[in-house]
């Protein structure tokens, strides 16, 4: 497995991550056995980097991970590195109730999240979005306290945008920036990226296969519970999503002729795009996590890149990446 250091202060990780979220929520039904013999299935396939939220299921995905972990062969559980998100906050039914993200709510986060993992520390902590009425340097701070006292190794944000990554690392050290890039998804490239590669800091890519839609699996009749989060996103709706399909019917053609899948040609585009940018992969199943994995096997030469880019021209998408009451939380499209 190729591995990347993620910015200038953060770990070497390896070149595709794991994001557990749809293992607990998020895609419609799960899978426990399923979920952890995919992660086993990773982390043998040399992935060091798993990603979750404290509130991914509320606790259930940390809780899933610790599981996974304890029961990995010892050498595989030394090497992973959990990434956690925390902030978001929801009442029993799973909705939404706000996010959170003052000095003490960062600490007794960490200390519940500590417990559910079961680990001595978390590898990389972030806010999982801007907390409106905290300055990021509190918040920041108080992961920085975490980090003095050994609970915490290193920093990450998570879809912020340029003022507030600026203020986040003139606080601290941050390692990583994680954020939504796809072939659909280009919005860091005007002044995000440009940002974190100013000051050292890594990317980690979530929705590279645009939450399925991209993933060449994705079809026009499939059905979706009510808490799938594509039963409400605009890129999944009527129009859109028939529009959406038809950008990946002419990756198809291109995936076909290079001999390789839609899903390996959207997340080797994203590697493709530089060695500061560690795309997350949200597979469920080993089946999916060995079509990703074949990925890092795909090379796209410049005649490859130029096809890709006239299939699927930057901002060729049609909907928002999120429905409107969930953008308003994203400091990154302010
Ligand atoms: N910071 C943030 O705000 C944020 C937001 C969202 C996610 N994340 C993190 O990023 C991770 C990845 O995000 P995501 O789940 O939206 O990404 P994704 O990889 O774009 O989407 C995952 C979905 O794609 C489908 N898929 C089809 N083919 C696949 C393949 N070969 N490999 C993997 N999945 C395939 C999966 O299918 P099936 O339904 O068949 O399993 C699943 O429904 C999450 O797990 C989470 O850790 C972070």
């Amino acid at each position: 497995m190729r591995t990347l250091s993620l910015g200038t202060s953060g770990p070497q990780v390896s070149a595709l991550g794991l994001g557990c979220m749809g293992m607990s929520w998020a895609y419609g039904e799960t899978d426990r056995a399923e979920s952890i013999a995919t992660i086993h299935a990773a982390l043998e396939a040399g992935v060091t980097l798993l990603d979750t939220g404290d509130f991914y299921g509320s606790g259930h995905n940390e809780m899933l991970i610790g599981e996974a972990l304890r029961s990995a062969p010892p050498a595989r559980r030394e090497q992973a590195l959990v990434s956690v998100k925390f902030g978001g906050m929801r009442q029993p039914d799973g909705e939404f109730v706000g996010y959170d993200a003052r000095p003490a709510a960062v600490k007794n986060f960490a200390a519940y999240t500590l417990q559910r993992l079961g680990v001595d520390h978390i590898d990389i902590y972030r806010p999982a979005r801007l907390d409106d009425q905290v300055p990021i340097e509190e918040t920041v701070g108080a992961i920085s306290e975490l980090v003095d006292a050994g609970y915490v190794r290193h920093i990450g944000l998570s879809e912020v945008g340029v003022e507030t990554i600026r203020r986040a690392a003139a606080t601290a050290p941050v390692a990583d920036l994680q954020i939504e890039y796809s072939l659909i998804s280009r919005g860091i490239e005007q002044a995000i990226l440009p940002t974190t590669r100013d000051l050292g800091i890594g990317i980690t890519a979530y929705g590279v296969l645009s939450r399925g839609l991209i993933s060449g699996h994705y079809t026009r009749d499939r059905q979706l519970t009510a808490d799938d989060f594509r039963s409400h996103s605009p890129r999944f709706q009527g129009e859109n999503l028939e529009h959406n399909l038809t950008l990946v019917d002419a990756l198809q053609k291109i995936a076909e002729e290079k001999g390789v899948t839609v899903a390996q040609i959207a997340i080797a585009w994203v590697m493709s795009r530089g060695d500061d940018i560690v795309p997350l992969i949200g597979a469920r199943r080993r089946e999916r996590l060995t079509e990703s994995l074949g990925a890092l096997d795909v090379t796209l030469d410049d005649a490859d890149l130029a096809a890709i880019e006239s299939a699927v021209p930057a901002g060729a998408a049609r909907g928002e990446r999120y429905p409107d009451a969930a953008m308003a939380h994203l400091d990154s499209e302010r």
